[in-house]
């Protein structure tokens, strides 16, 4: 069997590991895929949005099932594109990644479908947007519509933040033709945590739940970043949090999504803002999160492919989910700059070591191959990912691994899983 594995992040290296590993014992591609993924397989050297070339390999190579990783292809409509050639393809279609695809579409479902979420409004005016916040006051948040690369959300703390983040987008064009319009949402209090869930068009299955950190320092501090890592599971979401996310979340999306004439097949991931065991939507992405699924896909139990192709086939059912009891920790480790600018081709060191820590992978993101070096090639570099029979044991060997491994300007967060820690009545603090 053989199966492509589009993008070139940690997430894509996971599951490509992951697949791997299945049962089956496929023959694994990834385009472009990194150093990571080179292990399991062959990468190939098509862009993740190089839709023609992709089409192209496929049409020759025919894989058995291509899983699409990133949101970019997804948007712009790799799925349609290989399916209309035959292929069997995980990832939503170009019409249902717009819940992702653009900020605006995926408030209106929300709002039509009665899906908790925060008020919002949509402006192409930078005028009357100014005017809006003034209205509404700050916190604020302003939303470039369409996909900027991570970088379009500004959490405002005071009207003239959030006034300049307007006319970045639609007067500056900071964001291209994603930011050439602009929603904006109140400030959303609570404690942040992420649901993923298989979709089949019908059927919902949720995963276990996680709870990323996305601000580059500890104690949450400094700009945000893709994600400096996550654990599972975040006891924040509790059984009552469970069913309306359930019922409130995914249930009305999809029953919106159906009455539009939307078919949406793949994972669907809900960031969540959670306030007295109330949660509402902050965004919907139409793929795995990053490095959510380091710690989610470490703790899946046995195969992940009956799942997959549940998915694609329409007969996904809850038995094809199932978990350890352990509990898992992604730390990010970063090139020293990052979320800025950073350096790109230093050589990293003691990965073997890493990996021979117990219950402990080494997923790859920015990284690629020197001759036979491994070289720092991305801003989020490794997400040292670990199981544990508890979170702290989890922690423990993570940070055993993380500290094992060098290069220069290397950087990670001494404090993921902070929150949990505290309601453990562990204070966790390495420094
Ligand atoms: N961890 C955030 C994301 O994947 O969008």
């Amino acid at each position: 069997m053989k199966i492509l594995v589009v993008g070139n992040g940690g997430r894509e290296h996971t599951l490509a590991w992951k697949l791997a590993n299945d049962t089956v014992k496929p023959e694994i591609f990834c385009t472009p895929g990194n150093a990571g993924t080179a292990t399991l397989g062959t990468n190939l050297s098509y862009g993740a949005t190089d839709l023609e070339g992709i089409r192209s390999w496929c049409a020759d190579n025919r894989p058995d099932l291509v899983v699409i990783g990133p949101e970019a292809p997804l948007c712009a409509g790799l799925t349609d594109v290989l399916e209309a050639d035959g292929i069997r393809v995980f990832g939503p279609c170009k019409a249902a990644a717009e819940l992702e695809g653009s900020k605006q579409f995926a408030k209106e479902i929300m709002k039509a479908g009665g899906v908790p979420t925060s008020a919002y409004e949509t402006f192409t005016d930078p005028d009357a947007a100014c005017a809006y916040v003034r209205e509404r006051g700050a916190p604020i948040v302003i939303k470039a519509d369409g996909l900027a690369a991570g970088k379009g959300v500004t959490v405002a703390e005071t009207i003239e933040q959030a006034e300049a983040a307007i006319r970045d987008a639609l007067e500056d064009s900071a964001f291209g033709d994603a930011g050439s319009r602009v929603v904006i949402e109140d400030f959303l209090e609570g404690e942040e945590a992420s649901i993923l869930a298989l979709i089949d068009g019908e059927h919902v299955v949720m995963l276990a739940s996680s709870q990323d950190h996305k601000r580059i320092f500890e104690k949450d501090q400094g700009p945000n970043t893709g994600g400096m890592g996550a654990y599972s599971p975040a006891s924040i979401v509790n059984d009552a949090v469970w069913e309306k996310v359930r019922d409130e979340v995914y249930g009305r999306t999809l029953a919106e999504l159906k009455r539009r004439g939307i078919t949406y097949k793949g994972v669907l991931y809900a960031g969540l803002m959670i306030k007295n065991d109330q949660p509402s939507v902050v965004e919907f992405n139409c793929r795995f999160g990053d490095p959510e699924t380091q710690a989610v896909l470490a703790r899946w139990d046995g195969d992940m492919l009956p799942a997959i192709n549940g998915v694609i086939d329409g007969n996904l059912s809850d038995e094809m989910v199932q978990w350890k009891d352990n509990h898992s920790v992604c730390v990010v480790m970063v090139a020293g700059g990052y979320p800025g600018d950073y350096a790109k081709g230093d050589e990293i060191e003691n990965l073997d070591t890493a990996n021979a820590v117990d219950d402990t992978v080494v997923f790859h993101a920015g990284t690629a191959l020197d001759g036979d070096k491994v070289v720092t090639a991305g801003g989020r570099v490794l997400g040292i990912t670990s199981l544990g029979r508890d979170l702290p044991d989890a922690l423990s060997k993570a940070y055993i691994a993380v500290e094992s491994i060098s290069f220069n300007g290397a950087f990670y967060r001494n404090d993921i899983a902070h929150r949990e820690m505290k309601r453990l009545g562990m204070d966790f603090n390495k420094e």
